[in-house]
């Protein structure tokens, strides 16, 4: 690991969970751990590029020479991902919440006698698709997926979906949230390779050499 295959090459790494306020004490956000992203925004570091992690709130510290951009709700993280643009790759590995509350509440809900309150949802914005589709969409867009069933056929329509050029993908019914490896199926336009089971710093330094390839292709 280390050297410098990716010294002028600026990548933007999305990371951890969203958390979508209810009113000013209560929130809606997963239990992701940030450790993914972390280890991927270091081991492209560590490779020279100016990363930009653009985080959830984790309780992790920053890789060394990575630029730490906090976020809390989803519509932060894509406005703070946009505004990294122009850059040369986009790593969404964030575990954004699909909705958020429609409405935020400026004071704290009470409870009353009466039935409790029923939270109506709107969807978030999907930032992998958006940098996808973007004007000056980076030239390497990678996705992450989480399946619990028929990880190929499903990872495959995802990646058309969102419009990425890479997505790993991983069944969570055998490696749930929070754990300290990783396996996965790696799919590009040109096929699915299964790699082996790995901790994700692991995985982090394989993602990371198969960008550093990309970027050599390129020039
Ligand atoms: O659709 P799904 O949530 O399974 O897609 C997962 C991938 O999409 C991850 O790379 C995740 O970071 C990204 N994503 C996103 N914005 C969303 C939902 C998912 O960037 N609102």
């Amino acid at each position: 690991s280390g050297g410098t295959g990716l010294r002028g090459c600026r990548i933007i790494v999305t990371a951890g969970p969203t958390v979508e306020p209810i009113d000013p004490v209560r929130f809606i956000s997963n239990h992701s751990s940030g450790l993914q992203g972390y280890a991927i925004a270091g081991a492209l570091a560590a490779r020279g590029a100016d990363v930009r992690l653009v985080s959830g709130p984790v309780f992790l510290p920053t890789p060394p020479s990575v630029q730490r951009i906090d976020v809390r709700t989803a519509e932060e993280m894509k406005a703070a991902c946009l505004a990294q643009l122009p850059a040369d790759a986009a790593i969404c590995v964030a575990a954004v919440s699909d909705w958020r509350p429609e409405t935020v509440s400026s004071r704290k809900m009470k409870k009353t006698a009466e039935a409790p309150p029923v939270l109506s949802l709107r969807e978030n914005p999907d930032i992998l698709a958006t940098l996808s589709h973007v004007a000056k969409r980076p030239a390497l867009v990678v996705g992450f997926a989480a399946e619990t069933d028929d990880l190929q056929s499903h990872a495959e329509q995802k990646r058309r979906r969102k419009g990425c050029d890479w997505l790993l993908a991983n069944d969570v019914s055998r490696h749930p949230f929070g754990g300290q490896k990783n396996q996965v199926l790696f799919l590009t336009e040109n096929g699915t390779e299964s790699w082996p089971e790995m901790t994700k710093p692991a995985l982090a330094e394989q993602l990371a050499e198969r960008v550093v390839a990309f970027f050599q292709k390129q020039d």
